[in-house]
């Protein structure tokens, strides 16, 4: 029997044992859980209430999204970002994670003579478990100046993700789709942090026009609902109809209470500004217990380790403030000399953090 594919072991799953070595601080004020990226603030009510009051339950809902789904993002996307974009040119998706994951599969299907994934070295780990599963390469670039030709050649699709999970950095989006529409490459652009930009205004690649490119958007974080798993890609009109009609095959639908619930997030922005303002808030306070920059965009912390060991700094992160953090091996080889820190635990919870790190000096 030939080897078959083992999954390896999810990376927040690794951290059981820092769990506990956290949870155990000798204050007695427990664990604080700042190692993955999931909201911990409330939704809008408006939003709660339209998922219990859409009617939507008893029938299937459409894959693509309802032309009222579609309409309050694309209204978004004018709003936030001055872009034009087609209903025809938007899909729903359920959350963004599965389509990050999914995507270069349905794309090596069309093109099977390409077998390669591009993706930012130090990046949310989704790129390259999507390349796997797709049975392709994954091949990390630093630059994208360093990629070899013949990678671009064989290339599938070229993931960026800015602002960046983990690291907070911007990347030059016009860049990126010239640089694709080039060699013929499309690009993928993961913007769910986009609402979380600090320098300058929220940018998305649609910006640069459509062509080749897709932009993946998400309510997880913007709108603090990783629950109920809403999102949307929009972009070039042939990628979209080629990716939606697929995903109807496969019977990827938004759940139509969550579809009427995301709408009424999109419309609004209000509940945004005061999300931005506690993140914004959170970083500085963490920045300067941690002595760690503040990140251009998102809400994750990218510290450096002293001595270039991650997983030693979470340990003692874990020992000392009894906080939990991901080592940043976890997003490439490249990350192993940090660590990740979401802030996304309620502030009296970070002042017990911040509390903890000044007493163990
Ligand atoms: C860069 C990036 N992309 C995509 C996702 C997936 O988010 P969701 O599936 O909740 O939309 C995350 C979640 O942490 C992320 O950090």
């Amino acid at each position: 029997m030939t080897a078959g594919f083992v999954p390896p072991p999810y990376p927040h799953d690794r951290l059981e044992g820092l769990k506990e070595v956290a949870a155990g601080h000798p204050d007695g004020r427990g664990l604080v859980d700042l190692s993955i990226g999931t909201p911990f603030d409330p939704p809008a009510d408006a939003v709660i209430a339209a998922l219990a009051t859409s009617g939507a339950e008893r029938g299937y809902p459409t894959s693509i999204g309802s032309p009222r789904l579609r309409e309050a993002a694309a209204g978004w996307l004018a709003r936030r970002f001055a872009v034009t974009i087609e209903p025809s040119q938007l899909a729903a998706c359920v959350g963004t994670k599965e389509w990050v994951a999914t995507t270069p599969h349905w794309l090596r299907l069309r093109r099977p003579d390409r077998d390669t994934v591009l993706y930012p070295a130090t990046s949310y780990p989704t790129y390259a478990m999507g390349a796997t599963l797709a049975d392709c390469r994954a091949v990390p670039y630093r630059d994208l100046a360093a990629v070899a030709e013949e990678d671009a050649g064989r290339a599938l699709c070229l993931w960026v993700n800015s602002p960046s999970n983990p690291t907070g950095a911007l990347t030059d989006l016009g860049a990126v789709a010239a640089w694709g529409r080039a060699r013929g490459v499309p690009v993928l652009s993961d913007e769910c942090y986009a609402e979380f930009t600090w320098e300058g205004p929220p940018r998305t690649i649609l910006e640069h026009g459509t062509d080749g490119v897709l932009a993946a958007h998400s309510l997880s974080k913007r709108s603090n609902l990783a629950g109920v798993r809403a999102g949307f890609y929009a972009g070039d009109g042939d990628l979209v109809a080629y990716l939606s009609e697929v995903r109807k095959h496969a019977g990827f639908m938004v759940p139509g209470p969550v579809q009427a619930a995301a709408s009424v997030a999109f419309d609004d922005d209000g509940h945004v500004d005061a999300q931005r303002e506690r993140y914004r808030r959170r970083l500085a306070l963490l920045a300067d217990a941690l002595g760690c920059p503040t990140p251009a965009g998102a809400f994750y912390l990218w510290v450096a380790a002293p001595d270039g060991d991650g997983w030693g700094l979470a340990a003692r992160l874990a020992r000392q403030a009894g906080c939990l953090t991901s080592p940043g091996e976890f997003y490439g080889p490249d990350g192993a000399g940090h660590v990740r820190v979401a802030v996304v635990q309620p502030d009296e919870r970070l002042a017990v953090v911040v509390d903890r790190l000044g007493a163990g000096a």
